[in-house]
């Protein structure tokens, strides 16, 4: 049985199954609980030219099936990341995707070039975060915008760029087209939907913030339809992100036209979820005599 895939030169997978960036930090925590080894590829936290603080607390709160946060992009910048965190992570050979932000076309770009380096397999371009004034959701919610970012930041690198595309904003399958023509790589699809949570006894909203992204099982078969939509029309691969918990969801989303996932809610109510969406996706194989995991993407059957 064969899981790994190809989703670009340099980046090349064991299996399909990553963390969502946001949900892991850099890693650290979770490899004191499970072998990251395992992993498809380890994304860490969004990163930026210079450290952030992100939102005031609280920044994060349960909603029916999923959760609601407000980080507001809290990282160590792009530096301390390459000098304190990537020596670490490079330690588990396994691929290494940097997702990264800028505040201006310019930030991206001196992101991307600062995180071209041996030990990055690949950036994720973060086009989609909805918790922020300024950067993330604003360059990637107009497919003009989206483009001239994408062909910027990709004279600027050698690594694989994949685009990391809000649910709403814009016509998602539109915004996926222009990424792909600008010479993007692959797409995430996608980040958190815009919500928020209101205290109905002190009339406040949960978040300091108000408002956040919602991720989680909610979400679940609106990702879902968003890959399908986007595969009958693009042909790079597509990563899928929202509310997948279990091997027959990664199944869902690789039929619908995924070529990997990423796990992010889930591994914060079970880290261990990894191992076990792994071992039930290589017992799915077995069960159904499926060879190559890339036998099952985009097969959906009418
Ligand atoms: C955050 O840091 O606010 C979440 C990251 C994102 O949505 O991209």
């Amino acid at each position: 049985m064969d899981l790994s895939l190809n989703i670009a030169d340099g980046l090349m997978l064991n299996n399909p199954v990553m963390n969502a960036s946001g949900t892991f930090a850099y890693g650290r925590e979770f490899s004191e609980i499970f072998d990251l080894s395992i992993m498809g590829a380890l994304i860490p936290k969004a990163l930026s030219l210079g450290p952030r603080q992100g939102n005031p607390a609280p920044r994060i709160v349960e909603a029916p099936c999923g959760l609601i946060n407000s980080i507001g992009l809290e990282n160590i910048g792009v530096d301390a990341f390459l000098k304190r965190e990537l020596p670490f992570l490079k330690g588990f050979k396994v691929p290494i995707i940097a997702n990264f932000f800028g505040e201006s076309f310019e930030e991206y770009i001196e992101c991307a070039s600062r995180l071209t380096v041996d030990g990055i397999n690949a950036l994720e371009m973060n086009v989609s975060c909805p918790n922020v004034k300024s950067g993330g959701l604003e360059f990637g919610r107009d497919k003009k915008v989206l483009s001239d970012l994408v062909r910027m930041v990709k004279d600027k690198t050698t690594k694989p760029i994949i685009v990391k595309l809000p649910p709403i904003g814009g016509d998602i399958v539109e915004l996926a087209l222009a990424a792909q023509k600008a010479g993007a790589d692959a797409l995430t699809c996608a980040n958190t939907f815009p919500a928020m949570a209101i205290d109905e006894e002190t009339w406040k909203p949960t978040l300091a913030n108000y408002v956040g992204g919602l991720s989680g099982p909610a979400i679940k078969p609106i990702a879902l339809r968003f890959v399908w939509d986007i595969h009958t029309k693009v042909d790079i691969p597509i990563i899928a992100s929202g509310g997948i918990s279990s091997y027959r969801d990664v199944i869902q989303f690789l039929l619908a036209g995924a070529s990997a996932v990423q796990v992010g809610s889930m591994s914060l109510r079970d880290p261990l979820c990894f191992k076990e969406i792994i071992e039930g996706l290589r017992a799915y194989m077995a069960l159904h005599h499926i060879e190559s995991i890339n036998d099952i993407v985009g097969k959906l059957r009418s």
